[in-house]
């Protein structure tokens, strides 16, 4: 069975984030997969980024899979494993978040080939894509910001395990109650719009990726 893994790097389990990837898994389910989710913010994980141990670069060693023993060392396994590969992050000062990031070194450095760059090394290739939310409101912004280079770098890397693409749910609803908070730069009517138009379709294009990251062949 296919096994599809999705990784919520956004510290809310029920944001921007976490909704679409739930919305995606619905869509990989739906077409027959196997499907998990892992918060990496879960107060039950503790790891860091890469350690710079280099046991998955020593002679001999397993390699194309970070081994370092921490709690993320088995969702490393899974992630491996995985057929399907989804990440979603809300953008955190222009960049994905810390909690994806330090998932990405763990994942990208292992298949990096010391021996021969143009090969990575990858036990198991797979379909993957990646989510990026945040309050830019939309692509000409993004990249104004440079985003497209600094947050796609790293979505991008995936490209390593086979094809992969990006999800992009742009001007996020971010607070419950906008009253409460100093931000006169948000305008919150804009932002309820959004929430009430955009965000939808944004979930049934998450939807109809996930059932097309399971279902489309080679
Ligand atoms: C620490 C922090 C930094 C942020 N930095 C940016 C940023 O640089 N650019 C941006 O467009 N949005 C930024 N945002 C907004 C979030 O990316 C946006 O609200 C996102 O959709 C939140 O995802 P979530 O609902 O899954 O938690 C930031 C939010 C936080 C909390």
């Amino acid at each position: 069975m296919t096994k599809a893994l999705f990784i919520n790097g956004s510290p809310r389990k029920n944001g921007n984030t976490a909704q679409l990837l739930k919305r995606a898994m619905e869509g990989a389910n739906e077409a027959g997969a196997e499907v998990e989710l892992v918060n990496l913010y879960d107060r039950s994980l503790n790891y860091k980024g890469c350690m710079s141990c280099f046991a998955c670069k020593i002679k001999g060693g397993r390699k194309g899979v970070c081994t370092f023993k921490d709690d993320l060392q088995p969702i490393m396994e899974k992630a491996i494993e995985a057929d399907v590969l989804v990440c979603g992050a809300p953008v955190y000062c222009g960049y994905p978040s810390a909690a994806l990031r330090a998932f990405m070194e763990r994942l990208i450095f292992p298949a990096v080939n010391y021996s021969d760059f143009a090969h990575p090394i990858i036990n198991k290739p797979k379909r993957s894509a990646t989510i990026f939310t945040m309050n830019c409101p939309n692509m000409e912004i993004y990249k104004a910001n440079n985003y497209d280079i600094l947050m796609n770098v790293n979505a991008n890397q995936l490209g390593m395990f086979g094809p992969t693409e990006i999800l992009y749910s742009f001007d996020t609803y971010q607070f419950n109650d906008y009253s409460r908070y100093d931000a006169a730069m948000l305008d919150e009517e804009r932002k309820a719009e959004m929430k009430r138009t955009q965000f939808p379709k944004d979930l049934e294009k998450a939807y109809e990726m996930g059932k097309r990251l399971v279902t489309t062949k080679g």
